[in-house]
């Protein structure tokens, strides 16, 4: 009777727990996770900057004396407040990237949280 029960319980937890679980990867498809912790130079925010941002400001092409190519550049721009500004679309700023669509929201908040990080180059 115990073992019916205990039986029982298992199962049902394990139901649960596949509903809880295919209801998580619905959620995916509306709103998805954006892990903001930690980012990293080269694997989070080099790769935001070079599909958005390098066939104006990197690879040799510098367009309007910014040039963001590389860590030591990036982290210049990163430090005087540009980088944040012209991505948030602040006052002030002139919004990027240029003539295209902003960012989403979370490649913005991760460049964010690199910068509240200290900008690491890691
Ligand atoms: C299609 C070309 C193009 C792309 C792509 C582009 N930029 Fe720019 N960027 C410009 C031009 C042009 C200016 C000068 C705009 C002005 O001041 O009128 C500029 C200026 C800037 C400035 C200085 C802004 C200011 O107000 O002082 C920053 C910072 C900047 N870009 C960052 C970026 C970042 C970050 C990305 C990618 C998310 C990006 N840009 C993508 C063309 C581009």
């Amino acid at each position: 009777m115990v073992r019916k029960l205990l039986h029982t319980g298992i199962i049902a937890t394990a139901i649960i727990w596949i509903s809880a679980c295919s209801k998580d990867s619905e959620d995916e498809l509306t709103t998805s996770p954006c892990n903001t912790d930690n980012m990293k130079y080269s694997t989070d925010i080099l790769p935001i900057i070079q599909t958005n941002c390098y066939s104006c400001h990197g690879n040799g092409i510098v367009t309007n004396g910014i040039d963001l190519d590389g860590y030591t550049k990036l982290r210049i721009q990163a430090d005087n407040g540009n980088l944040t500004g012209a991505i948030s679309h602040a006052a002030g700023y002139t919004p990027m990237p240029y003539n295209a669509p902003k960012l989403s929201d979370c490649d913005i908040n991760k460049i964010k949280s690199w910068i509240q990080n200290g900008a690491p180059d890691n």
